[in-house]
């Protein structure tokens, strides 16, 4: 292991502005509390207010974070004066539905009102980075990529990025609108962006900002092989979380608690650090509702996994196979 001392001395670039964030982000969806269960303000405020002393400059919300926000309005509550001192992403393009179904919808004047709602919400006048969250089926992307362009061309964000497309999305959105950033799920599981949109990103100096590090949780190497989920938590839902692909979870987890032992750090942080330092990854974005799982992530920066310990997580990956994993909701 080698370890950094300054706690912005891994900061990095996002795309190709002079903004910098933290490897280490904070996923504001738990905090929305719709499928994170024993959420409450209190320790949401703490959480999110704890980011600056732990070194996370990085926050991710979006417009649907929460039935009205709430995740946008607890960080605009938590950083008060701090404004400038963080970088704030959020998204737009996906609403609830009165079903309380997700709902796409990336019209332009969709996206212009959700924009400038979440600013509201956010206590602010731009963000640093605006993502239309998931392509609407029935608009061109081209059509949602020209409104975000006009939004940063008017100062209501810095940058602007996409999420859950593939190469094919984010050439389209590109041709129309600079990309600084793409957001797709990622971990030592789930790696099907290795194969294309990670490399075309890289090449074009985008930031690859990784969704699910943790897998929900599961790679937090908390989640004891004999738990038993609350029925009101939202994971019960996710193959991942049940049944024989739960044991084989279970069975590559034991495999990082052996390697954390080993070198003092914990789960969370073995896997977390792996994902930060993989070629072309900009950050990682860990969901957290307490102070004490975000102060455990942050223990993920400033470090590195020897070359021995790289190649056995390699092994335990292989070994593993593909998991399944349908079955998800955006968040
Ligand atoms: N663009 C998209 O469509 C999309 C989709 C999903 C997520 N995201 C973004 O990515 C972020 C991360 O996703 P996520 O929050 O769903 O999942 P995640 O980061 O993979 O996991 C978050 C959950 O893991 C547990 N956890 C986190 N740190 C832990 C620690 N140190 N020890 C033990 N448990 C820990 C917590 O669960 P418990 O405390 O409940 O056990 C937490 O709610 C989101 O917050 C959001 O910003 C974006």
């Amino acid at each position: 292991m080698t370890h950094l001392p300054d706690m912005t001395a891994e900061y990095r670039p996002l795309g190709r502005t002079d903004i910098r964030v933290s490897p280490v982000a904070f996923g504001a969806w738990p905090i929305a509390g719709m499928t994170s269960i024993d959420v409450n303000d209190a320790d949401s405020l703490a959480t999110i207010a704890a980011c600056l002393d732990v070194g996370i400059n990085f926050l991710d919300t979006a417009y649907c974070y929460g039935p009205n926000g709430e995740s946008e309005r607890l960080i605009a509550r938590a950083i008060g004066a701090n404004r400038d001192r963080v970088v704030i992403a959020t998204k737009g393009g996906i609403h609830w539905g009165p079903d309380g179904a997700q709902t796409l919808d990336g019209r332009p004047e969709t996206l212009r009102r959700e924009c400038e709602e979440s600013l509201r919400r956010l206590g602010t006048d731009r963000v640093e980075l605006l993502y239309l969250h998931a392509p609407d089926p029935k608009t061109p992307i081209a059509e949602s990529a020209g409104e975000l362009k006009r939004l940063m061309d008017e100062g209501k964000t810095r940058s602007v990025g996409v999420s859950n497309v593939g190469v094919e999305g984010l050439a389209q959105f590109h041709a129309v609108c600079p990309l600084a950033a793409f957001q797709p799920p990622y971990n030592m599981l789930q790696r099907e962006i290795e194969a294309d949109s990670l490399p075309w990103c890289r090449e074009r100096n985008i930031s690859v900002m990784v969704y699910w590090p943790l897998m929900k949780g599961l790679l937090a190497g908390k989640l004891a092989r004999g738990h038993v989920f609350d029925p009101r938590d939202g994971r019960r839902k996710y193959p991942m979380f049940s049944g024989e692909e739960w044991e084989k979870n279970q069975d590559f987890v034991d495999h990082l608690r052996a390697i954390a032992a080993e070198i003092g750090k914990t789960v969370a942080q073995v896997v977390v650090n792996w994902t930060i330092h993989r070629p072309g990854v900009t950050a990682a974005l860990c969901g957290a509702k307490r102070p004490a799982q975000l102060r455990e992530n942050a223990g993920a920066m400033r470090w590195r996994l020897s070359a021995e310990h790289l190649a056995r997580i390699d092994r335990a990956i292989a070994e593993r196979g593909t998991p399944i994993t349908r079955g998800a909701v955006r968040s």
